[in-house]
């Protein structure tokens, strides 16, 4: 397969050193046995929450945290000396409890060494509609590295646009030189990226893909040209797809056979150069603002103009 470089590019379905993309079909613990020590510059992932979805059978939570600190300790053996690992996930939902994952799923991590960088907050819009709680509209990603200081994170290639570009100093010394980055400023630690649901361009049979530019941002400010990306609950391929456009290497594991061919496919579409992917820092869609009251039926608009008015007074 020829990419978009030029290059001949195949998908190997075992990892080797030597391959540039590793599709495994299985347990994500038997390709890891295979990837040496300290070889992967960034492994993000999104593991399964245990909470009921098609691929994700219910288990006991301690059972849930035992499975996941194998696979989180394997990826530390794997993990490159100035590395990073961004472990992405919501909620577990115990009879209506909500238990955030990165709170049971920190001390694992700590455990092993590793340190916090960020506890990046991934904002969207789009998901269920609650009725007794308010509607979860956020999840996170926990980014780790083995040290504070020897780790890689390239700040330029991710900034976004400052909102005064222009503006300038207006006295003292530095006066008339530009007051911010003319590169753009970071992205801090909140990000608003849209989540992939039914209009996503993105969008296939999986419930819960990542949007292909938040593993953008990821891959840009973690990893250089050439260095491996491993996601071990590779889903529909998403963190191989943002490898490849970047220039870096992807590996992956997914149980589910169905998925692996749908990753399969968006891999090669994205060596061929034919995939649909929205474009990272795509402003958002804004619905028009539509009068308040004219969305109400009459009786419930004079009911709203009466307490908007009881408000006013
Ligand atoms: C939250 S989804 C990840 C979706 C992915 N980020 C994407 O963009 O498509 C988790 C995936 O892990 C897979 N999975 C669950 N247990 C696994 C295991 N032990 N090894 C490999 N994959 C596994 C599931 O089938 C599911 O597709």
């Amino acid at each position: 397969m020829r990419n978009l470089f030029g290059q001949n590019i195949d998908i190997s379905d075992r990892f080797t050193t030597d391959a540039n993309i590793v599709v495994f079909h299985g347990d994500c613990l038997e390709l890891l046995k295979d990837i040496p020590e300290k070889s992967i510059q960034l492994i993000v992932t999104s593991p399964p929450y245990n909470i009921g979805k098609e691929y994700d059978k219910r288990i006991n939570i301690d059972k849930y945290i035992s499975q996941q600190a194998l696979v989180i300790e394997e990826c530390v053996r794997v993990l490159s000396e100035k590395g990073s690992i961004c472990w992405q996930v919501g909620n577990y939902v115990d009879k209506g409890a909500i238990i955030p994952l990165d709170t049971i799923l920190y001390p694992i991590f700590k455990g092993l060494g590793l340190v916090m960088r960020n506890r990046i907050i991934w904002h969207f819009e789009h998901g269920l509609h609650c009725s007794k709680r308010f509607s979860g509209r956020y999840e996170t990603i926990m980014w780790f590295t083995r040290d504070t200081k020897h780790y890689l994170f390239n700040l330029d290639p991710v900034r976004i646009p400052q909102k005064y570009p222009l503006k300038k100093y207006f006295k003292g010394p530095k006066k008339g030189q530009y007051s911010c980055n003319p590169l753009g400023k970071n992205p801090g630690d909140v990000w608003d990226i849209p989540n992939v649901k039914c209009n996503h361009v993105e969008k296939t049979e999986h419930p819960c893909q990542f949007p292909v530019e938040l593993v953008e941002r990821l891959v840009l400010s973690m990893t250089n040209k050439g260095d491996w990306v491993l996601d071990p609950f590779l889903g529909t391929g998403t963190s191989i797809i943002a490898a490849i456009i970047h220039g870096r290497r992807g590996a992956g594991a997914e149980i589910v056979g169905k998925y692996i061919d749908i990753a399969r496919d968006r891999i090669k579409r994205t060596l061929e150069g034919t995939i649909k992917i929205r474009p990272m820092n795509k402003p958002k869609y804004q619905p028009k603002q539509i009068n308040r009251i004219s969305i109400f039926s009459e009786d419930i608009a004079d009911e709203k103009v009466h307490q908007l008015k009881l408000f006013e007074n």
